[in-house]
C-alpha cells in the first residue's frame, strides 16, 4: 500500500482561502505518489474533551463520536498536513476541540510511554502547517505555531515546514496569487517526494 497523508482543514469556510491552500498542498503530495485524504473539522460531530481520563488506562476516548474514527486515521497516516487562519490571535475554537482531544495519543505517549503510532511510521511522519492571517503584523502566527508543534508533537509528527501567509484581509482572494498557491503546491509535493523516494 502507498503513502498516506492527511489534510486537516481548520476553517470553518469549506472552500476559503485556507481551503484552496491545502487544496494546493494535497494535489502536490498526490502528483508525488502519495494517498490523500482531506478531514474538515467542520463536518465532524465531536464535543471538546471533558476530562474524564478513560484514556489514561485506555488507548482510546471514552466519548464515542467522530473522534473515534479520526484516532485510527492518525495511527496509521504518514504524513501530515495542518491548514488554518488565525483566530483570535490563535487558531479557531473547532480546531483547538479537534486537537485537545488527541489527550489519547498524549497519555499514551507521555504518561504509559507507549506511543499509539507504529514505531515503523514514527520514524517518517512529516508535518506541514500553512497558516493564513487577515492581518500583517509581528508575531501574528506565534500563538498558531506554538498549538501546532505541541499538537504535532503529540501526535508522533516531526515539525517539518510551514508556509505563513499574512495580510490576507489586503489579498482577499487566494487565486489572485497563484505564486502562493505554487509554493503550496511545492510544499505538498516535496513533502510526498521524501516519503516515496525514502522508501526505496
Ligand atoms: C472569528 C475570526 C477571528 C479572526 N482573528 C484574527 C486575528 O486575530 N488575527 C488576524 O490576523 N486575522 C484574524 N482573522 C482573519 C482570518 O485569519 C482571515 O480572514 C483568513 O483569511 C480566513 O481564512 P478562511 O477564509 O480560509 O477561513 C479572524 C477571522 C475570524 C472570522
Amino acid at each position: 500500500m502507498g503513502f498516506r497523508i492527511i489534510g486537516i482543514l481548520g476553517s470553518p469556510l469549506l472552500s476559503g482561502n485556507t481551503a484552496r491552500l491545502l487544496d494546493s498542498a494535497l494535489r502536490g503530495a498526490s502528483d508525488a505518489g502519495c494517498e490523500v485524504e482531506k478531514i474538515e473539522v467542520a463536518n465532524l460531530t465531536f464535543r471538546s474533551c471533558r476530562e474524564i481520563f478513560y484514556c489514561r488506562e485506555h488507548e482510546t476516548c471514552a466519548m464515542k463520536d467522530d473522534m473515534i474514527a479520526i484516532y485510527e486515521k492518525f495511527r496509521e497516516l504518514d504524513s501530515l498536513i495542518v491548514a488554518t487562519p488565525v483566530m483570535t490571535m490563535g487558531i479557531p475554537g473547532a480546531l483547538k476541540s479537534f486537537m485537545d482531544r488527541f489527550q489519547v495519543f498524549f497519555m499514551a505517549k507521555y504518561v504509559r510511554k507507549r506511543s499509539l503510532v507504529p514505531e515503523s511510521r514514527r520514524a517518517h511522519r512529516r508535518g506541514l502547517y500553512l497558516g493564513i492571517s487577515g492581518m500583517k503584523v509581528p508575531n501574528v502566527f506565534d500563538g498558531a505555531k506554538m498549538t501546532m508543534k505541541a499538537f504535532f508533537s503529540i501526535v508522533d509528527v516531526e515539525y517539518w515546514d510551514d508556509l505563513l501567509i499574512p495580510d490576507m484581509d489586503t489579498i482577499q482572494d487566494l487565486t489572485t496569487r497563484p505564486d502562493i498557491l505554487e509554493s503550496a503546491y511545492r510544499k505538498g509535493y516535496e513533502m510526498g517526494r521524501l516519503l516515496v523516494e525514502g522508501s526505496t
